[in-house]
């Protein structure tokens, strides 16, 4: 008898992948100033330390809001005792408020319309739950945040198709991209049921252009589709241009009379705290979406992941401050930006490049190609490990992400200190200037055949088309 049940054991969860497995190296050798300078450094985890004095600071001249008591008197045992999973009224208004602030007020979000969920994990399983059967589709372009693999598909048994971006536009969605990953699902007998972006884009960190996210809505309306735009990195927008939701487009088609409900009621947004306010441990997340049906349904299912009612409270007092909330996002804002060109510069001056566009999160997509031995994902791997090992940065590559060319790199910089993150760059700085005489130079990329590239794609193509299906039939066979 099986002891464990086939979802509990199936692998498509992409627990194997480097992108985790770079974490649990990590963890047995994590860098610490005094307790362990030779330890592996975090680049590989998009978290926001660079504000926490802001919310400390809020939190001392606030100190009933922490002590659960309201004009003086506790209210622990209400807060102990609410269990409605339609959430605190006062909380859903602050985070509409705060997302309507973060979008610049050009656009307002009803409090009716928001299910609160544990994070944007459970948020994007909750969506797949209620729109697609076991078996479906969803398209996303690559490269695309890893822990998706596990939150779309793992526990719900649908599928992802990639669309796949190349760096020839700086990885942005294109008809001809969404047209042929729309056909690879047909050939793959799969029925497409939306599409899903994150914007701004983990792990490119930047914003979609209006063209991109009217192209999309004339995909999904065309097609008879879901657009499910992931917007936790909304106010992670450091530079221009600005971030454009596209709960705007729809409302500037709105004026326009370019306007069809049914396309607003397929059109849902998944947030979070856990980067814009820097928050992941409180599990933080919620859909907006206009469409009551899915209201009603991911609410029944946001009992599974809900948020606690300590934590609402709380937030519902700080995000309800809005001279708080308005300093807090500006003043992060600058933070990032400086943060981000230190890791630039850092970069620039190892002779490594990133991607031009990057204008938000918490990372930058860093051009490694030319360290690669050959173009290859085999020379990616191999190249990670020694980044890993050898000069102990825990960086995740791109083909964690799905990306369809070899030598692409996340590298996170505002979950450290500015003194780690130069050391960091210290120590890849070393890494090239030693590694150049090696086998890794452009020269050889140059030289790499159209064979290897052939070859690539193909051992690419088991990593990004594994199927959760095929994963189902592996684990049975077993
Ligand atoms: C695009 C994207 N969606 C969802 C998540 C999960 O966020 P949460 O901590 O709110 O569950 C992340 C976390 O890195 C992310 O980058």
């Amino acid at each position: 008898m099986k002891l464990l049940s086939t979802k509990a054991t199936c692998n498509s969860h992409g627990q194997d992948s480097s992108y985790f497995l770079g974490w649990e190296e990590y963890e047995k050798n994590p860098y610490d100033v005094v307790q362990n300078p030779k330890g592996i450094i975090q680049m590989g985890l998009a978290e926001n330390q660079l504000s926490f004095d802001l919310l400390e600071s809020w939190l001392a001249k606030n100190p009933d809001v922490a002590g659960f008591k309201r004009d003086g008197k506790s209210i622990f045992r209400e807060l102990a005792l609410f269990q409605d999973y339609h959430g605190l009224p006062s909380f859903k208004k602050a985070l509409v408020d705060f997302m309507a602030e973060i979008r610049g007020n050009k656009i307002t979000f009803d409090p009716n319309h928001i299910v609160l969920t544990a994070g944007a994990t459970s948020a994007n399983e909750t969506l797949m739950f209620c729109l697609a059967e076991q078996g479906e589709a969803f398209l996303l372009p690559t490269p695309y945040y890893p822990g998706f693999d596990r939150d779309l598909k793992w526990r719900t048994g649908v599928e992802i198709v990639p669309i796949q971006c190349t760096s020839s536009n700086n990885f942005q969605i294109t008809e001809s991209a969404l047209q042929q990953a729309h056909e690879e699902a047909k050939k793959k007998n799969l029925r497409v049921k939306g599409v899903l972006v994150t914007n701004p884009s983990n792990p490119l960190g930047t914003t979609m252009s209006k063209s991109e996210l009217n192209l999309l809505i004339d995909f999904i309306k065309d097609k008879d589709m879901h657009l499910i735009s992931d917007e936790i990195y909304s106010g992670t927008v450091f530079t221009s241009p600005n971030f454009v939701s596209v709960m705007e487009i729809l409302k500037e088609r709105n004026d326009l009379k370019d306007f069809d409900a049914n396309v607003s009621e397929r059109v849902h947004i998944v947030y979070s705290l856990s980067k814009d306010l820097g928050l992941p441990g409180f599990r933080v997340g919620a859909i907006y979406s206009e469409n009551d049906m899915v209201v009603a349904a991911a609410t029944k299912m946001s009992s599974f992941g809900l948020v606690s009612s300590q934590t609402q409270y709380l937030l519902s007092a700080m995000l309800g401050d809005k001279k708080f909330t308005r300093n807090y996002i500006s003043e992060n804002q600058k933070r990032l930006k400086k943060r981000q060109g230190m890791l630039v510069l850092g970069l620039q001056k190892a002779g490594i490049s990133c991607l031009k566009t990057n204008n938000a999160g918490l990372f930058c997509w860093v051009d490694m190609r030319n360290l690669l031995s050959s173009n290859t994902f085999e020379a990616e791997m191999e190249l990670w490990k020694k980044i890993l090992y050898n000069v102990k940065l825990n960086i995740s590559p791109g083909a964690s992400c799905h990306c369809t060319e070899p030598g692409w790199f996340r590298v996170c910089f505002a979950n450290m200190s500015e003194d780690t993150l130069n050391l960091a760059m210290k120590r890849l700085k070393d890494f090239v200037a030693n590694n150049n005489g090696e086998e890794c130079s452009s020269n050889k990329r140059t030289r790499s055949t159209q064979a290897s590239r052939s070859f690539s794609r193909k051992s690419l193509s088991n990593w990004v088309f594994r199927l959760s299906s095929r994963d189902r039939h592996e684990q049975e066979e077993r």
